[in-house]
């Protein structure tokens, strides 16, 4: 059973390109699968769904580019919160959102306070995230707590950014790369890999249910001999 899905959303340039459109198309094309995504995540019962919408290395892209992605993560906020508030979607977002625009920001922070009590399924979108940022920020704020006493590993996931949501049980990457891309380093060290050659603009409900079809047919071992 996945709990916790994480999607590496990839190929919105590759699914553009090889329709003659533009990279912003393929920004737009991908910004509204997410809502399909959604759907079909919340019919397999899945409660938290993890999405890389913007890396750390993301901003170093062309300046019109980055444009569009902000854009559409403020369209994403404003326009959605309909639809969030209707199917019982809790909105929240893990990396260093403090360096996103101010309209991104703002949109934002009204829809995750507007869906905060929502409790069917919790969209997390990654922005500005970074799995070695997010480990780095953690550090920290150890450090800024002059902590002295030893961590441990428990305590170590207090200091991450969402500390209370488990870690993913499924991993999907879209449009074939096999790497991580600093996504959720520290959160992913056992969770079970899918990739598919599928791009994310075209990723649907029979895409999603491929990977959960792999997943069932795998053991989980976390290290040790048995299914824990
Ligand atoms: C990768 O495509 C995709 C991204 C840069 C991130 C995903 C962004 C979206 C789905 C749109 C906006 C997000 C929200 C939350 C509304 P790519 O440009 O790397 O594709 P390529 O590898 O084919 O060039």
């Amino acid at each position: 059973m996945v709990e916790h899905l994480a999607i590496i959303m990839d190929g919105n340039g590759r699914w553009a390109e090889a329709r003659g459109l533009s990279r912003s198309d393929g920004h737009r094309a991908g910004a509204r699968q997410i809502g399909v995504a959604a759907r079909a995540a919340m019919k397999a019962g899945i409660k938290y769904l993890t999405l890389y919408a913007f890396s750390t290395e993301n901003w170093k892209r062309p300046q019109d580019e980055v444009g569009v992605l902000m854009g559409l993560i403020q369209e994403f906020a404003s326009s959605e919160l309909p639809a969030m508030m209707r199917d019982g979607v809790r909105l929240r977002t893990i990396g260093r959102t403090g360096d996103l625009p101010l309209a991104a920001r703002t949109a934002l922070r009204y829809a995750i306070e507007k869906t905060a009590a929502n409790d069917k399924l919790t969209i997390n979108i990654a922005l500005s995230y970074g799995g070695r940022a997010e480990i780095v920020d953690a550090v920290n704020k150890i450090i800024a707590e002059k902590r002295t006493d030893p961590v441990s590993e428990q305590d170590f996931i207090s200091y991450l950014y969402a500390p209370d949501i488990p870690d993913p049980d499924l991993l999907i990457r879209t449009s074939g790369e096999l790497r991580l891309s600093n996504f959720l380093l520290w959160e992913l060290s056992y969770s079970e890999i899918y990739v598919t050659d599928t791009y994310w603009p075209d990723f649907n409900e029979e895409t999603l249910q491929k990977a959960l079809d792999s997943y069932s047919g795998r053991k989980r071992r976390f290290g040790g001999l048995n299914k824990k």
